[in-house]
């Protein structure tokens, strides 16, 4: 029996098979061919596509098709403010910055105040505006360009999302969205609109420039739910399909599943202190046998240990190293405190520098806001 697993906007539960989620949501893997022609633009292939941690696309070919010829793109993505950052929110985003890099792009980010008080019962609208806030502290953090990056509150710049979202909504219906979303009769009124607002960032700059703009949105596969309605709906409108590049989920430090903040200790926040975030890595969830004798005779199983994921994550520029520390862990020699005593060390320095541009992004959050 293979095991089960669920991916949706809202749920990831279960042990993840990415090459049936292309399958099943229609979406088509990175392949060498593509990643050459990425490499040829970007010098070097970013970690995260070598280790295949962005591993599926729609339309990313055709993308490259345009910016070869001359025509540039923008890139969109988001986050639905409900708490604090944590570290594996940060992936798509230090990948982003990247792409904005190397392809001198203008971002969009979208911070979905308006998704998280409608979908989620324990949360009032003013606190997801408050995390609107808190949360774009991080992604100024991670370097954006403020004169090429817009982040925008869905309920503060309204007035011009309302205008693309209601054209979008117009398009698509409750069958429709009930196929895609899984919406029921229970469901509030508000939860059912909202898909056309996180669609309508897709079209927002073609709309602000009066042109039509090829827009790229680089997420974590859960939201590519979002984007089949959004690319029905464009040419109707007479937008371009929005192109996507998807990425894993990062593990927890727990057993199985993804990083989620309904589960504090088993998650990094921006927000823990160096101390607090080492002793969170300390007390992860491992692929170490039982006691360190048998370690020692028996080996460890990196496969499901969330240290050696993590590894992959953040251990730069060290695929050789990381190969090591695979054989050693399976032939018993490296054992689990050590591992967990380097990644901790990692952790603690990594979060100390984004605090500190954390801090920074205070002064200057104001220049990088979307009014209307
Ligand atoms: N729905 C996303 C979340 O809950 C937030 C979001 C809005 C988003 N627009 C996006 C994420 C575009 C990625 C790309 O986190």
């Amino acid at each position: 029996m293979p095991k089960k697993f669920v991916v949706t906007p809202w749920e990831v539960k279960g042990e993840v098979d990415y090459d049936k989620l292309i399958k099943e949501f229609g979406t088509k893997k990175i392949d060498d061919a593509l990643l050459e022609r990425i490499e040829k633009h970007a010098g070097e292939l970013h970690l995260y596509l070598k280790r295949g941690i962005f591993f599926s696309h729609r339309d990313f070919d055709w993308i490259l098709d345009k910016y070869e010829k001359g025509e540039k793109f923008y890139l969109y993505t988001g986050r639905g403010p409900s708490g604090n950052t944590h570290i594996g929110h940060l992936v798509p985003w230090i990948f982003t910055k990247h792409l904005q890099d190397v392809f001198g792009a203008e971002l969009y980010f979208q911070m979905t105040d308006d998704e998280k008080f409608l979908f989620k019962r324990d949360i009032d609208l003013k606190t997801s505006m408050g995390f609107t806030y808190k949360n774009a502290l991080d992604v100024i953090a991670c370097g954006f360009d403020p004169k090429k990056t817009f982040i925008f509150s869905d309920i503060e710049y309204a007035k011009t999302l309302y205008k693309i979202g209601v054209q979008v909504a117009k398009h698509i219906t409750f069958s429709t969205a009930k196929a895609v979303f899984g919406f029921t009769n229970e469901n509030n009124i508000g939860t059912i609109f909202f898909p056309a607002i996180q669609a309508a960032p897709c079209f927002l700059p073609s709309v602000l420039k009066g042109k039509n703009i090829p827009c790229l949105i680089p997420a974590a596969i859960d939201q590519d739910p979002y984007w089949r309605p959004s690319r029905d709906v464009a040419p109707k409108l007479g937008f371009y399909k929005p192109a996507q590049i998807h990425c894993k989920f990062i593990p927890g430090l727990g057993k199985g599943g993804k990083m989620s903040a309904s589960e504090p200790e088993t998650c990094i926040f921006t927000t823990d202190s160096p101390e607090v975030a080492g002793k969170k890595v300390m007390n992860a969830f491992t692929g170490g046998a039982g006691t360190v004798k048998e370690h020692k005779e028996k080996g460890g199983e990196p496969e499901i240990c969330t240290i050696y994921n993590y590894y992959r994550f953040f251990f730069e520029g060290a695929d050789k190293r990381l190969e090591e520390v695979f054989h050693a862990c399976k032939r018993g020699e490296l054992i689990c405190g050590e591992c967990k005593g380097v990644l901790a060390e990692r952790v603690k320095k990594f979060l100390t520098e984004h605090q500190k541009k954390r801090e920074k992004a205070k002064d200057v959050i104001q220049d990088f806001m979307l009014k209307d």
